[in-house]
């Protein structure tokens, strides 16, 4: 069960955003990129998840103590890529955490980078677990890579008792204007007009969306890729790392559509014809034709 009762939100609180679920981000209204690091408690276990960057570090922890948990309870550390503004605080848990069986799990790939940050915590691989992570109590999280979008070793997460479907970059914005869960006027749903906003509204949340796509994906093909595999997943709610939480059916349905359509994302950008790469003088270049 999804909770996206916007009312009375109180920002400088942890909140509760389905069963066991709490958002323990840090908000600044003038942020473009606010980072999103989420808390699955479930009884005496839990896990964080893309936990956030070296200054957030304090904000992140005052919000996790908040729900009533204590440090020693949170078992594992969990990286959906190895970007700094997910694991640059990894040093700081591990300190705050002080435990000798503290895990943190990422994608092999990344794991090779990820070591670079932690002192003393155990690497678990998605590969070794065999892409689940299960509680005690049997709550199990799915991970489903989606490589190259961003990073070679990304993977998204599924709370299979909530619905939840923790996606890091994909679904991230960068905007200047931001809500926990995104909400459109209906006459945005559908909308096909997103170079020139029809009510002359100054920022599009969709533009902000597909914008950022645009510059952190690698490639349309690694973009569409993520896209399928996250549509094979049963999921109600997206819960990315950056932007906003969406968890109306017919918003994720436009958001899909459009990001599946993105011509120009990453590298696609910037050469439009592969075949204007042309190798032909290469042999001149190393003089190999005179020898
Ligand atoms: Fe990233
Ligand atoms: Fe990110």
């Amino acid at each position: 069960m999804i909770n996206s009762d916007t009312t009375n939100i109180d920002y400088e609180n942890p909140i509760e955003i389905a069963e066991g679920i709490y958002w323990v981000g840090f908000y600044d209204a003038k942020s473009g990129l606010h980072c999103n690091p989420y808390l699955i408690v479930d009884n005496e276990e839990a896990i964080v998840i893309d936990g956030g960057s070296r200054p957030d570090f304090a904000t992140v922890m005052m919000k996790i103590l908040q729900t009533g948990l204590e440090p020693h309870q949170i078992n594992a550390l969990l990286y959906q890529h190895y970007d700094p503004d997910l694991c640059g605080s990894i040093p700081n848990f591990e300190d705050i955490i002080e435990s000798s069986s503290l895990r943190i799990i990422s994608d092999e790939s990344s794991l090779m980078f990820i070591r670079h940050y932690s002192a003393s915590s155990q690497m678990v691989s998605i590969e070794d677990v065999n892409y689940h992570y299960k509680f005690s109590s049997g709550r199990t999280l799915q991970f489903i890579k989606t490589p190259y979008s961003h990073s070679s070793g990304s993977f998204v997460t599924f709370d299979q008792k909530s619905g939840m479907l923790f996606t890091s970059d994909i679904f991230g914005s960068y905007g200047t204007e931001w809500d926990l869960f995104l909400k459109l006027r209906p006459q945005c749903i559908d909308c096909v007009s997103l170079t020139k906003c029809p009510s002359n509204r100054e920022n599009c949340p969709i533009n902000d969306i597909l914008n950022f796509h645009k510059i952190i994906m690698p490639s349309r093909k690694a973009l569409k890729y993520a896209l399928k595999k996250m549509l094979e997943v049963p999921f109600t709610a997206i819960a990315p790392q950056h932007g906003s939480i969406i968890t109306d059916r017919n918003i994720m349905r436009y958001i899909f559509e459009q990001l599946i359509s993105q011509k120009e994302v990453g590298i696609d950008r910037i050469i439009k014809d592969e075949n204007s790469l042309n190798f032909s003088n290469l042999r001149e270049r190393f003089n190999t034709d005179e020898h």
